[in-house]
């Protein structure tokens, strides 16, 4: 619980019938030594008095842009710089929409896009309103932006339905919030480097070769070694994501660009987390104009790509590195021969084939080997969850070993 002890949680209340329910949670993370700061919309306000969330927290509730506060002078710049996390709970879908919008209409809104601190959001609305296509953008879109959603539970909801969209049990979410305080303090002083999404390989100026990845599992890796306090270089080929709170990110494109970066900083890490997709091969010679298409038929050399794990595996001074493996068949032995090929502590393996796993996609099935032999097989995760997972076996290496780590 030490880690959770005098931070500031900016807890946002949002109109929904759910949010008696922040009420006990602001007790838990106050008896568990947290500062709660409560921001309610005036929705929220409908649903519970200002006052109980101000005798529970012991804290003045902030409720509009125009009140004044004693404790505070321009509430929402006060209230996102002093948080050390903000959690909306219960978010409701109209909240969702105006924050993954950019919309700062109200003291709630404002505060989220002045601060800098993570952000926790956990939705809490009707089945159908939850699954609707525009609500998982709207989501999908704040997750782009390093925003953590807590899953809601499922069960019967307040409305009579019995679905997806119940905002979890406080125990639940206090629980999710001290975890993340307790991991912040488990990789500090660590440098991590993770390695995210496809390489290019340019033919000409307007074309390249490459391949389906997204950066999603990479980037969840590098969120989740953050919030446990590492300093984390990310080193992603293109990708339509957002840098997660807290990481350097460098953009390159081709293997040969990726690869450069990685080696730059090699000596200095204590771990290399590999989850790039990187091209085997390469255009032998990249045309430096656009190439006209006058042939009916086009051969196009290939040269193979120095693969970059391999190298890090044969120069490894301490450092823990941990491989991937894209798989379509075989897998575990196919897998199990990369471990040992390119000399790594850990291969995270999966079968790129199966539905909701491998590219592109936010869940994935993997199994995990160490260098020992073990096999860990997991059920389908997001890869939010995996990477956690990822994340303490490279921490339970320590204990083992004289890795750096
Ligand atoms: O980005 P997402 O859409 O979330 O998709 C995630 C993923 C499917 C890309 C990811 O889970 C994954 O499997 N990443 C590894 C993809 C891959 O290139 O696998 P591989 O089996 O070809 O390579 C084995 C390992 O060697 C990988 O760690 C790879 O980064 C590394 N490698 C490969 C070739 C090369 N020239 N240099 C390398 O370092």
């Amino acid at each position: 619980m030490a880690g959770i002890a005098g931070k500031n949680i900016v807890l946002g209340v949002t109109g929904g019938i759910a949010a008696y329910k922040a009420v006990e949670l602001t007790s838990r993370l106050k008896k568990a030594g947290a500062e709660v700061h409560v921001i309610m919309t005036r929705a929220a306000q409908k649903f519970v008095t200002e006052l109980t969330f101000r005798e529970i927290s012991g804290h003045a509730v902030a409720t509009d842009m125009w009140g004044k506060l004693q404790e505070f002078h321009v509430e929402h710049i006060a209230l996102a710089q002093l948080a050390d996390l903000v959690v909306i709970a219960p978010a409701t879908a109209n909240f969702i929409a105006k924050a993954a919008a950019g919309i700062a209409d109200d003291l709630l809104t404002t505060t989220l896009l002045a601060t800098k601190a993570p952000i926790f959001v956990a939705p809490a609305m009707n089945t159908n309103m939850y699954e609707n296509p525009l609500t998982q953008r709207n989501l999908e879109s704040l997750r782009r932006f390093g925003v953590h959603v807590m899953e809601p539970a499922e069960g019967q909801l307040a409305c009579g339905v019995s679905g997806k969209g119940r905002l979890p049990e406080p125990s639940a979410l206090a629980n999710e919030i001290l975890h993340f305080f307790g991991r912040t303090q488990s990789l500090k002083g660590r440098r991590i480097l993770v390695t995210a999404a496809g390489t290019r390989e340019p033919i000409d100026p307007v074309r390249y070769i490459g391949n389906r990845s997204s950066g999603k599992m990479g980037y969840a890796i590098a969120a989740e070694a953050a919030m446990r306090g590492a300093e984390v270089l990310l080193v992603s080929g293109p990708s339509a994501l957002q840098a997660p709170a807290g990481v350097k990110l460098l953009r390159v494109e081709s293997a040969a660009e990726m690869r450069d970066a990685v080696w730059k900083e090699y000596e200095a890490v204590d771990a290399v987390i590999m989850s790039a997709a990187v091209a085997d091969y390469r255009v032998k010679a990249a045309a430096s104009e656009k190439i006209k298409k006058t042939q009916d038929e086009w051969m196009l050399p290939l040269v193979k790509n120095p693969d970059i794990l391999y190298e890090l595996g044969q120069h490894k001074k301490g450092q823990i590195l941990i491989g991937f493996a894209a798989e379509t068949q075989n897998v575990l032995e196919y897998a199990r021969g990369k471990l040992e090929k390119k000399n790594l502590d850990y291969i995270v393996a999966n079968d790129v084939t199966e539905d909701g796993a491998g590219f592109n996609t936010d869940t994935n099935r993997i199994l995990m080997i160490s260098r020992t032999g073990e096999v860990e097989r997991f059920p389908l995760m997001r890869k939010t969850e995996l990477a956690d997972i990822i994340l303490d076996r490279l921490e339970a290496l320590d204990d083992e070993t004289s890795c750096k780590i």
